[in-house]
C-alpha cells in the first residue's frame, strides 16, 4: 500500500512539473524567481508572506510569476498593475480559488467571502448588501453601538480611577464581538454558548485555518493524507459553528415573527428562505455560511485595526494630540462622541487612513482566481492561477509615497485618495467586483471606536515605555494582527 502511494505521488509529481515546465515554455509569462522542483516557491514564505513577497518584488517587478507546489501565483505590487487585476480585467479574476478550509469552513463555498463568481454568488451580494449592509440597516444599529461604547467606556474609567494597564488587544475585540453579535444575530451571546473555549478563541482559530498554508491546496493528490492535521481540525470546528448557528436559526424560528423594526439579519435571511420567492437555492446551510461570513467580516478586520490605529497614535504622540484638539473643538469635553459627529472629523479620517496605508489588515486581500487565460500587460496570465494583490507593499512602495516608512496623516491634506477602491494607491478594503461590502459598517466602527478612546481618555503606556520602543510586530493571517498585545493606562479626560 505504502509502495503504491510512493509512485502514485512520483508520477504526480512528474506530471505536474512536465505540465508547467511546457506551460512556461509556450506561454510568455511575468517575470519571477527561480523555483525549485516540487516546491516552486514555497520555500521563499517566512512567517510574513506579505513581507517576503514585497521584498521579492521589488528585484522582479510589479506583476510577478511564482508558484506555490502546482498552483500558478500571481503577485501584484503596484497601483497600476493593481488596477489592471481589479479594474480593467476585474471579470476575469472575480472568482476565488477552490481550497480546503473553504470547503469545510464555509459550507463548501457557499459563503460570500470565497464563494465562486456565480449567478448564486452575484445574487446572495446583492442580496447582502440591499438588507444587511445598506446605509439603513447600518443606521439602525446606531442605538446599539452607541449603548455597547458607553459600557465599554465605563470598564475603561475603572481601570483609570485605579490607574491600571489595560489590554487593548483583548478589550477592543471583546467590544467589536458585542456588536457584531448584536448585529448579526440580534443580541449577545456568552462566550461559553459557541464552545467551551469561547467566542474569539473559536473565530481566532477559523481565521488561522483559513490563512495556514495547506499543502493540500498546492498538491491535491496530498489532500486525502491531511500531512498537517489541518483536515481533522476545519471537521471539528465546522460542527462547533453548525451547532451554534442551528441553534440561533432555531432561536429565531421559535420567536416566530417579528415587527420590521425589531428584525435582524438572520430574521431578514429566513424571511427571504422560508418566502420561496427566491431565484436561487437559499437553504439553511447558505444563511449559515453568511452568517459565519458577517460574523467573521465585522469582529477581526474592525478590531485590530483600531489596535494599529491606536498603536501608530501611541508611538505618535503629537499626532494623538492634534487629534484631541480636533475632538474638542467639534465635539467638546462634555459629552462622548456621536456617530452623527463622524463627518466632521477630517483629522480622525486622515489618521485611519494613514494606518491603513502602513497597516492593511488584509495585506494581500483575499486570493482572486483566474477564471480564464488572459493578457494583462502583454503577459499570459494562466487559466486558474491565483492573483495575490500586496496592499502592504503598494502602501510602502517609495515610488508611490514620500517617506513611505514613516506614519504622517498630514500627507492626506487636501489629497481625493479615499479607501473606498477608486484610488488604486490605497487599497484596505480591495477594490471591484470582490471588493468589502462591509466598508460602510467596518469605516463606522473604527472611527467610533478610536474617536471614543482618544476622546474620553489620554493614554500612556505602562512602565513609562518611551513611544518609540512600541513593538510593531506583525503575525500573519488573514488579518495581520499585533504580534504582541496593545497594552496602556487610560486617564479619563472628560467633564462629566
Ligand atoms: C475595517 C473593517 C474591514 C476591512 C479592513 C475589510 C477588508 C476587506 C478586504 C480587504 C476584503 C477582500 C477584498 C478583495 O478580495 O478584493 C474584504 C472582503 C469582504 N468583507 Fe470586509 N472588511 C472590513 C469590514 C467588513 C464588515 C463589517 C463586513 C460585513 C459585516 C465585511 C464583509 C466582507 C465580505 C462578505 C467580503 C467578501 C466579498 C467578496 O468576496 O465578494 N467586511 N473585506
Amino acid at each position: 500500500m505504502e509502495l503504491t502511494w510512493y509512485w502514485l505521488t512520483v508520477m504526480a509529481i512528474l506530471a505536474g512539473s512536465l505540465a508547467l515546465l511546457a506551460t512556461r515554455r509556450k506561454k510568455k509569462l511575468p517575470p519571477g524567481p527561480i523555483g525549485i522542483p516540487i516546491l516552486g516557491h514555497l520555500h521563499m514564505l517566512g512567517e510574513n508572506p506579505h513581507q517576503n513577497l514585497q521584498r521579492i518584488a521589488r528585484d522582479h517587478g510589479p506583476i510577478m510569476y511564482m508558484r506555490f507546489g502546482f498552483a500558478p501565483i500571481i503577485v501584484v505590487s503596484s497601483p497600476q498593475a493593481a488596477e489592471l487585476f481589479l479594474k480593467t480585467h476585474d471579470l476575469v479574476f472575480a472568482t476565488r480559488p477552490p481550497h480546503q478550509a473553504a470547503k469545510y469552513l464555509s459550507w463548501d463555498q457557499r459563503n460570500l467571502v470565497f464563494g465562486a463568481y456565480s449567478p448564486y454568488w452575484r445574487n446572495m451580494r446583492k442580496l447582502c448588501t440591499i438588507e444587511v449592509l445598506s446605509t439603513l440597516k447600518v443606521n439602525s444599529f446606531r442605538p446599539m453601538r452607541r449603548e455597547e461604547l458607553a459600557l465599554f467606556v465605563e470598564s475603561l474609567k475603572e481601570a483609570s480611577r485605579l490607574h491600571i494597564s489595560v489590554d487593548l488587544s483583548e478589550k477592543v475585540p471583546s467590544l467589536t464581538a458585542e456588536m457584531s453579535c448584536r448585529t448579526v444575530f440580534g443580541k449577545k451571546y456568552n462566550d461559553k454558548d459557541i464552545d467551551e473555549r469561547g467566542f474569539k478563541a473559536v473565530i481566532q482559530e477559523a481565521m488561522k485555518l483559513l490563512s495556514v498554508p495547506n499543502l493540500g491546496d498546492y498538491f491535491p493528490f496530498l489532500r486525502v493524507l491531511d500531512l498537517q492535521g489541518l483536515t481533522r481540525k476545519m471537521k471539528a470546528l465546522a460542527k462547533v459553528f453548525d451547532d451554534f448557528f442551528e441553534r440561533v436559526i432555531e432561536e429565531h424560528v421559535q420567536a416566530g415573527d417579528r415587527p420590521e423594526q425589531a428584525k435582524d439579519i438572520v430574521d431578514t435571511m429566513m424571511s427571504i428562505m422560508q418566502s420561496g420567492e427566491c431565484e436561487f437555492q437559499f437553504d439553511r446551510s447558505h444563511v449559515k455560511a453568511i452568517m459565519l461570513d458577517l460574523l467573521i467580516g465585522s469582529m477581526d478586520t474592525a478590531a485590530v485595526s483600531v489596535e494599529w490605529i491606536l498603536s501608530e497614535l501611541l508611538r505618535n504622540p503629537t499626532v494623538m494630540k492634534k487629534l484631541q484638539k480636533e475632538l474638542e473643538q467639534v465635539v467638546g469635553l462634555k459629552r462622548m462622541v456621536e456617530e452623527s459627529d463622524l463627518d466632521q472629523l477630517e483629522y480622525l479620517d486622515m489618521v485611519v487612513k494613514e494606518t491603513f496605508r502602513l497597516h492593511p489588515v488584509a495585506p494581500l486581500l483575499v486570493p482572486h482566481y483566474a477564471r480564464e487565460d488572459s493578457k494583462v500587460n502583454g503577459y499570459d496570465i494562466p487559466k486558474e492561477s491565483r492573483i495575490i494583490v500586496n496592499t502592504y507593499a503598494i502602501g510602502r512602495d517609495p515610488n508611490v509615497w514620500t517617506d513611505p516608512e514613516i506614519f504622517i496623516p498630514e500627507r492626506f491634506t487636501g489629497s481625493d485618495i479615499d479607501v473606498k477602491g477608486q484610488h488604486f494607491q490605497l487599497l484596505p478594503f480591495g477594490s471591484g467586483r470582490r471588493g468589502c461590502p462591509g466598508i460602510q459598517l467596518g469605516l463606522i466602527q473604527v472611527r467610533l471606536i478610536v474617536s471614543q478612546l482618544v476622546h474620553c481618555f489620554d493614554w500612556q503606556l505602562p512602565n513609562d515605555m518611551p513611544p518609540e520602543e512600541l513593538s510593531m510586530n506583525e503575525e500573519f493571517g488573514i488579518v495581520v494582527s499585533r504580534a504582541n498585545h496593545l497594552t496602556a493606562i487610560p486617564t479619563f479626560r472628560l467633564q462629566n
